[in-house]
């Protein structure tokens, strides 16, 4: 039997790149679109590795409706759509907002309308926990309000969930994935993050750090209402992730629904500390990583994490790697960017 066609949008990237190989490794024929903005052809060569053959590649922007409807057309019907093409970082977003809107907003529209145009339904879209702000209760569950965003960004995130539920009529079935705070790196080292400039995100610039790129990490704020004064978060394994894509591919190909939109949440459930995490990736790695208490990071949120019983019973996927296999795979990543032994 031929094997399903998947497009993925934005595989080039960080948690792109990892789906690209759960996808392959379960049995799909993947064909990639990325315009490199934000990555170049690091990650692709890495998937590559991993799997020992080629993924199809085009280079193109998601904005264009042209150039997707070629990609639509010259790789054969799709069965389903992962949507992870968008600018990510927060701080940028508060910068230069028109763009995070433009890219963010037109590459989601431009993506639906070549599905429309070209009869593919199934859509799995990358959203973010940042949609709840600072929840009242935690862990939060998916029918937790939207706070008002943080950021341009969180913005995006907001209206790209409120325009799929719109358009979710006849034709199309879209599941948002809500991921909390993804880490790690591919297990072979062959595939990571590769954070552009100085590193916002906590893991990258702790690696960094342990690596010998950056004098300490600062931990922002020690004095928030949590047992040791440090934010909380739910971090989980960037492998996870691209599982729970599969997942939920497979979720939606199992109903035969003519329109469906349905968000879960994508977290372990656990929440870590900035302290316990810098704690544990010392012990992991045997580093004794430099740091020191600085002031909050504005916009940060106290503490957040997920409820992801949804998750768990409707898509039957549970985690696989624990924190300690997260930190130690991110830090085998870096190891193998810098050379060191
Ligand atoms: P990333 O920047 O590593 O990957 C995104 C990829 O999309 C890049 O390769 C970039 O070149 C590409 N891209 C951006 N705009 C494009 C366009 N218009 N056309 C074609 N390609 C385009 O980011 P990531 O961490 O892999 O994030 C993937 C998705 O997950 C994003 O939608 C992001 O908002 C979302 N997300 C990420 C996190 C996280 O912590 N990394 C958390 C929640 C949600
Ligand atoms: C984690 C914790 C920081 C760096 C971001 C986005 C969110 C989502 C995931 C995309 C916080 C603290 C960090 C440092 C620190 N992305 N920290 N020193 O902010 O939870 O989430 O990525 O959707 O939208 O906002 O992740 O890794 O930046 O921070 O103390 O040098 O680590 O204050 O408490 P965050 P993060």
């Amino acid at each position: 039997m031929d094997k399903k066609k998947v497009l993925v949008t934005g595989g080039a990237g960080y948690i792109g790149a990892h789906t690209v190989v759960e996808l392959v490794q379960s049995g799909y024929e993947v064909s990639i679109v990325d315009n490199l903005s934000k990555s170049d052809r690091t990650l692709l060569d890495g998937i590559e590795k991993i799997l020992g053959m080629k993924v199809s590649f085009y280079q193109g922007d998601c904005c264009d409706r042209q150039f997707m409807n070629q990609v639509f057309q010259s790789a054969g019907t799709f069965s389903s759509v992962l949507h992870f093409a968008a600018f990510k970082s927060v701080g940028e977003s508060v910068e230069y907002p028109l763009l995070y809107y433009q890219n963010n907003l037109n590459s989601l529209l431009t993506v639906l309308e070549t599905m429309l145009e070209n009869r593919v339904s199934d859509l799995i879209f990358s959203s973010s926990c940042t949609v709840y702000g600072q929840p009242d209760k935690i862990p939060v569950g998916e029918t937790a309000p939207f706070k008002k965003a943080e950021s341009p960004y969180g913005s995006t995130k907001q209206m790209s969930e409120r325009i799929l539920e719109d358009v979710a009529v006849k034709g199309l079935r879209i599941v948002s994935l809500r991921y909390f705070n993804p880490i790690g790196a591919h297990p072979s080292a062959l595939l990571g993050e590769i954070p552009l400039g100085t590193p916002n995100n906590l893991v990258p610039y702790l690696t960094q750090t342990a690596a010998g790129i950056r004098d300490k990490v600062t931990v922002f704020g020690n004095d928030y209402n949590t047992p040791d004064g440090s934010c909380i978060r739910d971090f989980i394994h960037v492998v996870d992730v691209g599982d729970a894509h599969v997942k939920a591919m497979q979720f939606l190909q199992s109903r035969d629904d003519e329109k469906l939109c349905e968000a879960f949440n994508l977290g372990t459930g656990v929440g870590v500390s900035v302290l316990q995490l810098l704690e544990k990736f010392n012990a992991v790695t045997q580093v004794n990583t430099p740091y020191v208490i600085g002031p909050r990071r504005p916009g940060d949120v106290e503490k957040v994490y997920a409820d992801p019983a949804k998750i768990n019973k409707t898509l039957g996927w549970k985690t696989k790697f624990s924190i300690d296999e997260s930190l130690l795979h991110a830090w085998q990543w870096e190891k193998k960017l810098r050379g060191i032994k």
